[in-house]
C-alpha cells in the first residue's frame, strides 16, 4: 500500500534531505502522538496537525496524479457565515466548528452529517455578540471527546460519538469584552483555551482544564493585574515592572486568541499573545516600558502552567501587532547544528526562528514590505524601530497594517522540503492621533486607515520561505488580500484557497500551479488531509468573511451576504461529484430607496459616526459591506423603515442570526443611524452603477468612500 510504504520510507527520505535542507524530525514526529490522540499521518487530530506544522505525511495524492483530484462530496452548511475553522479528522469522522462555534461531526468518507451541537450563544449570553462577529477557528479532540470554545467564553466538551454535552465551563466573565474565537488544544489529559479582547484592553489569560471533568487545573495571565493581584507571583511582578500608571484600569491586552502550541518533547505549552490595548502606548502605560507579556511568545510548564521564558516580538506595541500567530515546531539544522526551533510569522512582517529550549532568537528577517523597523537586532532580540513609526508627532504611515503581514490563516511547514508556506498580506496603515477623522475607523484615540502605494499593496501572496536561510524560495502573487490557510503534504504539494474562491494545488518545490478548483465563494480557512481505508482526502471549509468589514475596501467584493452557500468540500483522486450551483459574484449594489423619506445632513453625519463605531465591524466601514460578516444595509428592506431598524437594532429581533441587540441606543441615535443608511443608499443610487460599485483603489484611506 503506497501510503504505508511512504510512512516506512519516511526516515530515509529525511536522511537524504538533512544535509541540504537542514531538516530532521520525522522520527520525532512519529513519537509525538500524544496520549489520547491518533498517530499523526493518517488522521488530523490536532488543530494544525502534530507540531502545529499543518503538514500531512500522506502522499497518495501527489505531484504526478494531482491533475485527477476531484470533488468527492460537498455539504451545505445552512445558516453559516464566516468559516475560519480548520477541521479535524479522527477515526473516519470530521469535526469542525461553524461561525458561532456550532460543532459538526461528518462522516469523512461519505460527507453525511452525523450530528451538530449548537451552543446557542445568542440565547445563552446575547450581550457578548456585540464584541465579536461570528467566527471560530475550530475544535479540539482527545479520548473520545470534542472540545470547542463559544463566543461568550464557554468551553464545551462533547461526546465525539453522539455530540451529547459532557460538560461546559465558563472561562471568561459573563459580562465585559472577553470572547473566544480560537480553537482549544488538548495535551496530557488536559484541554486549554485562551480568549480575545485585547483591542478593548482586556487582560488576557489561558486556562487549562481537566479534559474529563472540566475542573480548572491552572491559569496563566499574559499581563499583570493590580499590585495586590500580582503579589507573590514572580512572572506577574516582573511583568508589572514593565508597565506604568494604573495600567490595570486603563487596559493591558495580550489575549491569546489564536495560537497555543503543545511541545510534547519538552512538555511545554507555548502561548502566542495579542496586541497591547489600547493601541496607543501613552494611553495605557505613559512614559516607557515594554508592557510584558503583550505581543510575545511565552513558554509554560505544561503540568503546572508556570512561566519558563518569554520572547517579546513587539516591545511596547503601538500598532495592533498581535503575535498570536501559529507557532510551528521543528528540528532544523542551522549552522551544522540540529536545533529545536519554534517558528512564527506574526503580524509585524518578520519571520522568527526561536530556540525553543531557551526562547532565544535564532534569526528574524522581513517577509516582505515592512517599514516600522529596520531589522531585529540579533544580540538583543529587539526590533530596531524606524523613527516616527510610533506616530510620535501625531501620525505615521507604516507597513504592515493591523491586518498583519500574516494573521491567523494557517502557514505550513514541510519537513520534507524544509520550507514554510505562508499566506502573506501586503498593505500599509495610516494612524492619526486625536479626534476622530470622519469616515475612518476610530479606536482608542486613533483614526486608522489602509494605505496602498505600490502595485502589490492590497494583495496577498503565497510565499515559500526557507527558515534556515531566512529568504523566499518562491512566491505566487495573488489578486486578493484576504486568502485562506495553507496545507503541505508528503505528495510534494501545497494547497491553498483564495478570497476569489479558488482552491489550488502547487508544486511544493517550485510553486507551479498543478491543480485548481472553483469553490464558488471566497475561502479563508485552511485545508487538511487525512486517509480513510487507505484513501487520501483533502477537506476544506468554504465561507468568506471574518475581519473583512473594517478593511472592506481591500477585500474582494461581490460575494453577497447570504447569496453563496457555506460548504464543506472534500476531494479525492478521481472524485466526480458536482458542486451544486452557486450565485455568481456580483459587483453591483442593489441599493433601495424610499423617496418619501426626508434626511437632514446633520442626522446623517451623526449617524455615520455611530455606525462606524458600533456597526461597521460587521456591516462595513461607511456602509460598504464585502458580503460578510453582515449584509450591506443599503440593500436592506428592513432598513427601509425606521421601525425596521428599531426592531433589529434596539429590540434584538435578529439575535438568533448573530445581529446583536443595542438596547442602549436612544430613539434619536437610532434615527440618526437610519438617516445615515438612507442617505448612503440614496447617494449610491444617484451615482449610478459604476460609482456605487467601484471603490477607488489608488490610495485607500476610508474617506474616499462616504
Ligand atoms: C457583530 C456583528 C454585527 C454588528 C456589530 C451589527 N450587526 Fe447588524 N447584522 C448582523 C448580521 C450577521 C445580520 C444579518 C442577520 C440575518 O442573517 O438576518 C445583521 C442584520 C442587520 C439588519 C437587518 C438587515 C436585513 O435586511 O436583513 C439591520 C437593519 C442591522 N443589522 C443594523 C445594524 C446596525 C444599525 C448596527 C449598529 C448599531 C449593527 N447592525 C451592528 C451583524 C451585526
Amino acid at each position: 500500500m503506497a501510503l504505508a510504504l511512504r510512512v516506512l520510507l519516511w526516515p530515509a527520505v529525511v536522511a537524504i534531505f538533512v544535509p541540504g535542507s537542514a531538516n530532521a524530525g520525522a522520527e520525532d514526529r512519529a513519537a509525538e502522538a500524544w496520549p489520547g490522540q491518533s498517530p499523526p499521518g493518517q488522521s488530523w487530530s490536532g488543530h494544525n496537525s502534530a507540531n502545529e506544522d499543518a503538514y500531512s505525511a500522506l502522499d497518495g495524492i501527489n505531484k504526478s496524479n494531482v491533475k485527477s483530484l476531484g470533488l468527492e462530496w460537498s455539504l451545505d452548511l445552512e445558516g453559516e457565515q464566516s468559516l475560519e475553522a480548520t477541521p479535524l479528522e479522527v477515526d473516519g469522522v470530521l469535526y469542525f466548528t461553524g461561525s458561532h462555534a456550532a460543532v459538526y461531526a461528518v462522516d469523512a468518507a461519505s460527507g453525511k452529517l452525523k450530528w451538530k451541537f449548537d451552543p446557542q450563544t445568542w440565547k445563552h449570553n446575547p450581550g457578548k455578540l456585540m464584541f465579536m462577529f461570528g467566527i471560530n477557528r475550530g475544535a479540539a479532540y482527545a479520548d473520545g471527546r470534542v472540545f470547542s470554545g463559544t463566543l461568550d467564553g464557554r468551553l464545551i466538551a462533547l461526546d465525539a460519538k453522539t455530540g451529547g454535552l459532557l460538560w461546559s465551563t465558563q472561562t471568561v466573565p459573563e459580562t465585559g469584552g472577553k470572547t473566544i474565537t480560537g480553537a482549544p488544544r488538548t495535551f496530557n489529559g488536559k484541554v486549554i483555551i485562551g480568549n480575545a479582547g485585547a483591542d478593548g484592553g482586556e487582560r488576557g489569560y489561558v486556562t487549562a482544564y481537566d479534559a474529563a471533568t472540566g475542573r480548572q487545573v491552572w491559569r496563566f495571565y499574559t499581563t499583570p493585574g493590580s499590585p495586590e493581584e500580582n503579589k507573590g507571583d514572580p512572572a506577574m511582578e516582573r511583568a508589572a515592572a514593565t508597565w506604568s500608571g494604573e495600567y490595570w484600569k486603563t487596559g493591558t491586552g495580550g489575549g491569546v486568541w489564536d495560537s497555543i502550541t503543545f511541545d510534547a518533547q519538552l512538555n511545554r505549552i507555548y502561548l502566542a499573545t495579542g496586541n497591547a490595548g489600547p493601541y496607543d502606548p501613552d494611553q495605557r502605560s505613559p512614559g516607557n516600558g515594554d508592557n510584558l507579556y503583550t505581543a510575545s511568545i511565552v513558554a509554560l510548564d505544561a503540568d503546572t502552567g508556570k512561566y519558563l521564558w518569554h520572547y517579546q516580538v513587539n516591545p511596547r506595541d503601538a500598532w495592533d501587532f498581535d503575535s498570536t500567530q501559529q507557532m510551528a515546531l521543528a528540528d532544523l539544522v542551522i549552522g551544522g547544528e540540529r536545533r529545536k526551533v519554534l517558528m512564527q510569522a506574526p503580524k509585524n512582517g518578520f519571520f522568527y526562528v526561536l530556540d525553543r529550549h531557551t526562547g532565544k532568537l535564532i534569526s528574524a528577517e522581513k517577509l516582505g514590505k515592512v517599514t516600522w523597523a529596520e531589522r531585529i537586532d540579533s544580540a538583543t532580540g529587539r526590533p530596531v524601530e524606524v523613527k516616527g513609526a510610533r506616530y510620535e508627532s501625531g501620525d505615521a504611515i507604516v507597513w504592515p497594517s493591523p491586518t498583519g503581514a500574516h494573521s491567523w490563516q494557517t502557514m505550513s511547514f514541510s519537513p520534507e522540503t524544509g520550507l514554510v508556506y505562508l499566506p502573506y498580506m501586503q498593505v500599509g496603515v495610516h494612524i492619526q492621533k486625536g479626534k476622530p477623522q470622519p469616515g475612518l475607523f476610530y479606536i482608542g484615540g486613533l483614526s486608522i486607515s489602509g494605505v496602498l502605494a505600490d502595485p502589490q499593496d492590497g494583495k496577498g501572496a503565497l510565499i515559500a520561505w526557507d527558515p534556515v536561510a531566512q529568504k523566499a524560495r518562491w512566491r505566487v502573487q495573488q489578486t486578493m488580500l484576504w486568502n485562506g490557510g495553507v496545507l503541505s503534504t508528503a505528495g510534494d504539494l501545497v494547497f491553498q484557497g483564495t478570497g476569489d474562491g479558488l482552491l489550488a494545488g502547487y508544486d511544493a518545490a517550485s510553486g507551479a500551479r498543478l491543480w485548481q478548483f472553483n469553490a464558488g465563494l471566497g475561502i479563508i480557512g485552511a485545508p487538511i488531509s487525512y486517509a480513510v481505508a487507505g484513501r487520501q482526502y483533502i477537506s476544506i471549509l468554504v465561507g468568506y468573511g471574518g475581519a473583512t468589514a473594517i478593511w472592506n475596501q481591500l477585500m474582494p467584493r461581490g460575494w453577497k451576504y447570504g447569496a453563496q452557500p457555506r460548504r464543506l468540500l472534500t476531494f479525492g483522486l478521481g472524485g466526480k461529484a458536482q458542486l451544486p450551483p452557486t450565485a455568481p459574484r456580483s459587483d453591483s449594489l442593489n441599493a433601495l430607496d424610499d423617496p418619501a423619506v426626508t434626511i437632514t445632513d446633520a442626522d446623517a453625519a451623526a449617524g455615520q459616526a455611530i455606525f462606524n463605531l458600533a456597526c461597521s465591524a460587521c456591516h462595513g466601514l461607511n456602509l460598504t459591506s464585502p458580503g460578510a460578516p453582515g449584509p450591506d444595509l443599503r440593500e436592506s428592506r428592513i432598513a427601509l423603515s425606521e421601525s425596521g431598524i428599531w426592531a433589529a437594532v434596539h429590540d434584538g429581533a435578529l439575535l438568533e442570526k448573530g445581529m446583536p441587540q443595542f438596547a442602549m441606543l436612544s430613539p434619536q441615535q437610532v434615527h440618526e443611524i437610519y438617516a445615515y443608511i438612507r442617505a448612503g443608499a440614496r447617494l449610491a443610487l444617484a451615482r449610478g452603477k459604476d460609482a456605487a460599485t467601484s471603490i477607488p483603489a489608488a490610495r485607500v484611506d476610508g474617506r474616499a468612500n462616504p
